[in-house]
């Protein structure tokens, strides 16, 4: 006769800390019924910590190759560190720049009166649109495109950025080789990796390998010098570029043609 028993695993329900390894410990509680009382963890390999029970399901390895979680978390700890040691300090903070200004109360009510309606047999609609509504991608392209002949068809309401530059890099796949402004906006890198693009994590120079970083800086204008890049498959080019917020002005005829 099997008992059963029920064995509680922790799952970390975080978006920000869902791409590290080491980050599933604590947060929502999930039961579920098992013979013996086991560990089942749900980790990426490598896995260091010996556990009892292992599935056989595999995981994707690139998720291993990932380091210290997302990097704004990693910048969080560090200023609360610093400011453990020097209570004093002004710390001028290039983490996350989050929003510092009140949703539109025009926003907010719309919203508010678009979900209530929901609620009722007259307004209740079901899923909505693949592509977005109909009438907010009108909106869209004869409010911020009315001169280009950008028509609703040609918009897609997404759920963020972050989300599509991943999606991006599924149309790609794992054979090509990406280059980023180095700075740049964690995203990019990290989605590159997930999808199999890249090589280990180079601890000595902090860079992965088979990405080809486009450095960044005062000498070159904070613009990448686009005609000494290897031959990349993709080039994300950021522009105003996130954390330095320079824009490119130099036009259609400016360094991205040159390599197109
Ligand atoms: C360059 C860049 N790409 C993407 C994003 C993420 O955008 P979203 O919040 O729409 O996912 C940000 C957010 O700061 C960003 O700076």
């Amino acid at each position: 006769m099997s008992i059963t028993q029920n064995l509680t695993i922790s799952i970390s329900s975080s978006s920000s800390s869902f791409l590290s390894p080491s980050s599933f410990n604590s947060r929502s509680q999930v039961s579920l019924p098992v013979k013996s009382v086991s560990i089942c963890k749900c980790v990426a390999t490598p896995q260091e910590a010996e556990t009892a029970y292992k599935t056989r399901v595999s995981r994707n390895e690139n998720l291993g190759k990932l380091q210290a979680g997302y990097l704004f978390p990693e910048i969080a700890r560090r200023r609360s560190a610093h400011l453990l040691k020097y209570p004093d300090a002004k710390i001028i903070s290039l983490g996350i720049g989050d929003t510092t200004e009140p949703i539109p109360e025009v926003i907010t009510s719309a919203l508010a009166k678009k979900s209530h309606a929901l609620s009722t047999l007259e307004g209740y609609s079901g899923y909505g649109a693949e592509q977005g509504e109909k009438p907010l991608r009108s909106a869209i392209a004869s409010t911020f495109y009315p001169d280009l002949g950008i028509e609703d068809d040609d918009i897609f309401v997404s759920d963020g950025a972050k989300c599509d530059i991943s999606r991006l890099q599924i149309v790609f796949g794992s054979n090509v080789k990406m280059a980023v402004q180095d700075p740049s906006y964690p995203a990019y890198v990290d989605s590159s990796v997930i999808m199999g693009q890249t090589g280990l994590y180079q601890k000595d120079v902090q860079k992965f390998a088979n990405i080809e970083y486009m450095r960044c800086n005062p000498e070159n204008g904070f613009f990448p010098d686009l005609s000494s890049l290897s031959r990349p498959d993709i080039i994300f080019f950021c522009s105003p570029n996130n954390p330095y917020r320079c824009c490119s002005n130099k036009g259609a005829t400016g360094p991205t043609s040159s390599v197109c």
